[in-house]
């Protein structure tokens, strides 16, 4: 059975005959994403950098879920590679219904501790990544009246310490999915973002936050796991949600919400009734 079970929730037939297109599919959250989207009937091409890492994890999930998952190497950040990818996926699998853009890079840093080409580097995977992927796909998306998730993230909405770099990507790719939701909306293609909070056992958690992740400070009171980004997706990219565009979808249990009430000091607390947050 497949890593990510979405199949109590949502028809198994919901992508039968379509193909989805992954950057960063290799791993995490987007890896997650992928399967849940081959699990109920898409073909799935992923791409990233390491060729061995796509290669294992196309595997894998092709194994689990009975369906077809494909690597291509390609660095989001050249023209050529995603167009190269574009190009494989149609050879392929003859067409292209839906995209995420999930390809990023991070690291915690100061503002002293980032270079010029750090802070580059990060906002051309993020934010560039995004568009030359979705440049190079949009014909295909526009012949399958077709969709796209872009990933974000909430770093953004709250100033958060040390990520200038990935929070101003992030907010460039939240820019995008308003822009593109309406300007493509006429030729039938639908654009929303997903804004994951801290997801469990990623790279991204384990970079930024390790075991800092409290989940008593999290509303619904556990850490986020990739299930949740992958139910996210395949409702957002399902028949249900065909008058859904240009809106970025926060999956994080509340926890963005409850960082931004104050840390009020026990004396207080012991002044207000039934007071457990
Ligand atoms: C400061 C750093 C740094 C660090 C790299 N740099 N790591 N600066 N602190 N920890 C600087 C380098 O010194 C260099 O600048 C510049 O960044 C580019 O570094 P390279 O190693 O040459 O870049 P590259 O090989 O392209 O790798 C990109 C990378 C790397 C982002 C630096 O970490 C990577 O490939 N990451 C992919 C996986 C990943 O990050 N996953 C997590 C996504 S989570 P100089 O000036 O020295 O040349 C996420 C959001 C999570 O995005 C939100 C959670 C709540
Ligand atoms: P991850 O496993 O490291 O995923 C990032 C992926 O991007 C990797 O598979 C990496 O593969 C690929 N990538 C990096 N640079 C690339 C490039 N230049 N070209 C092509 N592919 C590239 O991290 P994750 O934590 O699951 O994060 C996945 C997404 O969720 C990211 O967009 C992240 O910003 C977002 N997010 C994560 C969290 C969290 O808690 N983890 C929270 C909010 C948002 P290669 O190294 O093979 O290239």
């Amino acid at each position: 059975m497949a890593a990510v079970d979405t199949t109590k929730i949502f028809r198994t037939d919901l992508f039968n005959g379509k193909v989805l297109l992954c950057s960063g599919g290799g791993s995490g959250i987007c890896r997650g994403m992928t399967e849940a989207m081959v699990t109920h009937g898409a073909k799935a091409v992923i791409i990233s950098r390491n060729f061995e890492k796509l290669q294992k994890a196309a595997e894998e999930m092709s194994k689990a879920t009975n369906g077809e998952v494909i690597p291509v190497q390609a660095d989001v950040r050249k023209p050529e590679d995603v167009e190269r990818a574009v190009a494989k996926t149609i050879e392929k699998f003859g067409r292209i219904d839906f995209l995420i853009n999930g390809a990023a890079g991070n690291f915690l840093a100061p503002f002293d501790g980032l270079s010029y080409n750090a802070f580059r580097t990060v906002i051309e995977i993020d934010l560039l990544g995004s568009f030359n992927l979705t440049k190079a796909t949009m014909q295909h998306l526009r012949a399958s009246k077709g969709s796209i998730i872009n990933v974000s993230a909430t770093l953004h909405y709250t100033g958060t310490i040390f990520q200038q770099h990935a929070g101003a990507a992030k907010a460039g790719i939240d820019a995008l999915t308003k822009h593109w939701a309406v300007e493509l909306g006429p030729s039938g293609v639908r654009v929303n973002g997903i804004a994951p909070g801290p997801i469990a056992a990623t790279e991204g958690l384990s970079r930024l936050a390790g075991d800092l992740t409290d989940p008593q400070q999290i509303p619904v009171q556990r850490v986020g796991e990739v299930k949740d980004i992958a139910q996210a997706t395949v409702f957002l990219f399902s028949e249900g949600a065909t008058f859904i565009t240009g809106q970025v979808v926060v999956v994080d249990g509340g926890h963005y919400l409850q960082t931004s009430n104050p840390a009020y000091p026990d004396s207080v607390l012991a002044s207000v009734p039934d007071s457990k947050l």
